[in-house]
């Protein structure tokens, strides 16, 4: 396996002033560690909070659940790549399940946003996954190989740059119902096999995370699968004990 990585993906949760708390018990139980990747993806209003409790952490990254392609502009509630990175952020979330199927959000979008992260610096976790129809009907690869083809198909320099993707299928986000180690495996070796041919060498060590009712009970299972390289994980990331227990999984 890559160094794992282990994002919180905390959505509409933990304003400032429960970050500071959140924070504050996580730095306190959770030490430097060399062997794997933290990222935390707090609201944006809550970015300058946990960047200031992290100080000097520097195993500990920042990251932003959502920007807008244009690097500046008249786009009212929106936020850019070099406002994120000015506020401390080194990974955006791209095409988060919510973003796609909640806002909207097209492939073609994932690709500009995934362009404009690549533009700015940063690095880009793209999120690619089925809904359960589409893998009722037998089309959940042809899906995931599609975002996947599409989010990244505007970036120039995939075979130098950090890239990670995160597949969560949408059947499993918030539900209770995760993929089996089985499935998540089958899924990962697919967009490893498509990493490999679309960025050659630096798509072996392309972290490809699982998500999608992550808790501290499977961690562990699903980390042992093969080509999973990590977790990104909602719910279970909003209380202090069950995200200590998955990070140190
Ligand atoms: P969940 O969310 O862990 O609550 O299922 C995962 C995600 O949406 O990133």
């Amino acid at each position: 396996m890559n160094r794992p990585v282990f994002a919180a993906n905390w959505k509409m949760n933990n304003g400032p002033t429960l970050a500071r708390e959140f924070m504050k018990a996580f730095i306190d139980q959770f030490p430097r560690q060399n062997d794997r990747t933290i990222v935390f993806f707090p609201p944006a209003l809550s970015l300058a909070t946990v960047a200031t409790a992290l100080g000097e952490r520097r195993d500990v990254w920042l990251g932003v659940q959502n920007v807008h392609w244009k690097d500046q502009g008249a786009f009212t509630g929106e936020v850019s790549v070099p406002i994120a990175r000015d506020a401390g952020a080194r990974v955006i979330l791209v095409g988060h399940s919510e973003r796609r199927h909640v806002f909207g959000e097209t492939d073609d979008e994932t690709a500009l946003k995934c362009a404009a992260v690549e533009r700015g610096g940063l690095t880009p976790m793209l999120c690619v996954g089925e809904k359960i129809e589409e893998r009722d009907a037998g089309q959940a690869e042809s899906v995931v190989v599609r975002q996947l083809r599409t989010g990244l198909s505007h970036m120039t320099q995939l075979a130098t740059k950090d890239i990670m993707i995160a597949y969560e299928p949408v059947w499993a986000i918030g539900t209770g119902r995760t993929a089996t180690p089985a499935d998540a495996a089958a899924m990962h070796g697919v967009i490893r096999r498509e990493l490999a041919s679309i960025c050659g060498d630096r798509g072996r060590v392309t972290p490809i995370l699982y998500g999608g009712s992550v808790n501290p009970g499977n961690a562990k299972t699903l980390l042992a699968a093969a080509d999973v390289d990590g977790l990104l994980v909602g719910g279970a990331s909003l209380d202090a004990s069950s995200w200590l227990a998955i990070v140190r999984s």
